[in-house]
């Protein structure tokens, strides 16, 4: 069975997920969260993510895609395409024996990985925050929220967030 796709977002209310290269919030306790949703699985990210990140996310196959031939940073695999990705994702969930691979942005490789997702995984920022970077719309009649968790702010949280998790109506889409 092939695994399955999961876009793990942190998204302000009013969509936004990204300001210059950057997330325009500091939120440590979001980021336990998405080292927990993460950790032993594939995550595909784009370019301009990666080096927002600025290393590799340790237990996790590191999967960045770029146009760029020459580009080949240390502790990442390379792919050329969206396509190719997900296939070396695939791949690598199988060697893992793992069942959901993870998107993990930025604002392009959402938008172009959204159609073929099963889950988001969505902590939501509570606020409305400027930015350059948006999360694709994702049309209630193709998704339905399941869970929702409010997470009052931690003492280190610039903001108050709460995690919801949605899920594509019927059959879950594949890779
Ligand atoms: N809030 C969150 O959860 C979250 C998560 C991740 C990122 N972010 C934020 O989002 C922003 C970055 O997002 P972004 O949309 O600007 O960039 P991005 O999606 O991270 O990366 C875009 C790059 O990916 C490559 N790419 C995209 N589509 C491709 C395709 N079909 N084939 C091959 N390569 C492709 C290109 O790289 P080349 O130019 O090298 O060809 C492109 O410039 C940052 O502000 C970051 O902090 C937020």
């Amino acid at each position: 069975m092939s695994a399955s796709l999961v876009l793990v977002v942190a998204m302000a209310e009013n969509g936004v997920i990204g300001a210059a290269g950057a997330m325009p919030w500091h939120i440590p306790s979001d980021l336990k969260r998405f080292k927990a949703l993460t950790v032993g699985k594939p995550v595909i990210m784009g370019r301009k993510t990666w080096e927002a990140i600025g290393r590799p996310l340790v237990d996790r196959d590191n999967i960045v895609v770029t146009r760029q031939a020459g580009f080949s940073p240390q502790g990442a695999i390379i792919a050329g395409d969206i396509d190719h990705a997900l296939i070396m994702a695939q791949a690598l969930a199988e060697g893992r024996g793992c069942r959901e691979i993870a998107v993990i942005g930025g604002g392009e490789i959402y938008a172009q990985t959204i159609g073929k997702a099963s889950r988001i995984a969505m902590t939501i920022v509570h606020g409305q925050i400027a930015g350059d970077t948006a999360f694709p719309e994702a049309d209630p009649s193709l998704w339905q929220e399941v869970s929702r968790e409010a997470c009052p702010r931690g003492e280190k949280d610039s903001h108050a967030t709460s995690f919801v998790v949605m899920e594509r109506r019927g059959a879950a889409a594949r890779t």
